[in-house]
């Protein structure tokens, strides 16, 4: 009998998908999962090397996490008590799931939105509502609002993975303050973005808003993710809620000297920034994809029935972009991350190549 009872969780939980990690390919251009190739290695060998003679990795990393958040407080103006972290915002998000929503609460989100968001719901089984993009890839604020009645939380990722769309900051505005629950922004690529909402934490104590130096600080590797929300929100997840330890000392070294030298990654953030503009003017210029705008470090473009043999011929000439399918109506969407001039230029030679 109990035997059964563990056979049948195990059975369960393996009819979920799961998140599916992108495959490894070595020696590839990997433009598949929103990395920032534009910050060279050698930079955060240098960063690395400047941590080593405050490290003693014996001890736990007793009081790392505060200084962590000392040094975001100062990145992003908002008070320490306002600031929580975690391992990557995969783990905040997952935390957050895990024990603010369940199987009784609904959560209203977009049709896509963040992949691991997503599979997090599937293994709570956590309802969800989901609207979907308009064929230009746009998001309608007034049918999101429609059911955000029927929602106990609403997730959204500004800008969007994998669309790279982000609302205009009064209708996200609107958003915030109309829904009756509990409002999580994602904002994991804000800083390619038009603007950010984490202000907006400081007069609304139903809003977490997440972030993560994954992305335009480049870190991905690292796994460092932070959130903001009111006083209350961030004790209760710092102190019950979040492990006691949930950083290794390497992150959270190397993550203070990162934040200190904060204006040289909004520099590359620009360059990105920059680099998406060529991007996306190019694959337009090439006249057979649909390609989207993005405020985010990748873009989307439809192939329709092309996308296959496009991915994969990019793939053997070692270029990695993300397979997404059929998005809404738009069929065959591909992903480009925007990685260094170099790599973009790689990139945007290839597919031109294959089009001839
Ligand atoms: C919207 C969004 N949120 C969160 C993450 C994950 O960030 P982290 O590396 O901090 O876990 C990603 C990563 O691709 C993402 O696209």
């Amino acid at each position: 009998m109990r035997k059964d009872w563990f056979e049948n969780k195990i059975e369960n939980f393996l009819k979920i998908s799961g998140y599916k990690k992108p495959e490894k390919y070595s020696n590839a251009i990997k433009l598949d999962s929103n990395e920032n190739y534009a910050i060279s290695p050698d930079f955060f060998q240098d960063l690395i090397n400047e941590t080593k003679e405050r490290m003693d990795v014996r001890e736990y990393p007793l009081g790392g996490t505060e200084r962590l958040v000392k040094a975001i407080s100062e990145y992003i103006k908002i008070p320490t008590e306002m600031i929580g972290v975690g391992n990557g915002s995969d783990q905040i998000i997952d935390l957050i799931l895990g024990n603010f929503a369940s199987k009784e609460t609904k959560i209203l989100t977009s049709e896509p939105s963040f992949g691991f968001f997503e599979e997090r719901c599937k293994l709570y089984s956590i309802p969800t509502i989901k609207i979907p993009f308009d064929e230009d890839m746009s998001l309608n604020m007034e049918k999101f609002l429609s059911h955000s009645k029927k929602a106990n939380l609403l997730y959204l990722d500004s800008p969007n993975n994998p669309t790279g769309f982000q609302f205009q900051r009064n209708q996200l505005e609107k958003i915030i303050q109309e829904f009756p629950g509990l409002v999580v922004i994602d904002e994991a690529y804000v800083e390619f973005s038009d603007y950010s909402v984490v202000d907006i934490t400081r007069k609304m104590n139903n809003l977490i808003v997440l972030r993560t130096l994954s992305k335009s600080f480049g870190l991905a590797g690292l796994r460092i993710g932070y959130f903001v929300a009111n006083k209350k929100t961030v004790d209760a997840f710092t102190r019950v809620i979040q492990y006691p330890y949930p950083l290794n000392t390497v992150a959270i070294e190397v993550g203070i000297i990162a934040l200190r030298k904060s204006k040289y990654f909004s520099d590359m953030a620009e360059l990105v920034r920059k680099e998406r503009t060529r991007i996306i003017a190019k694959l337009r210029a090439m006249k057979v994809f649909k390609v989207f705008d993005s405020k985010a470090n990748f873009v989307l473009f439809a192939a329709a029935g092309a996308s296959q043999r496009i991915h994969k011929a990019l793939i053997e000439q070692g270029i990695v972009i993300k397979n997404l399918g059929k998005i809404g109506r738009n069929e065959g969407c591909l992903r480009v991350t925007v990685g260094s001039q170099e790599m973009n230029s790689r990139f945007l030679t290839a597919i031109r190549d294959l089009l001839n």
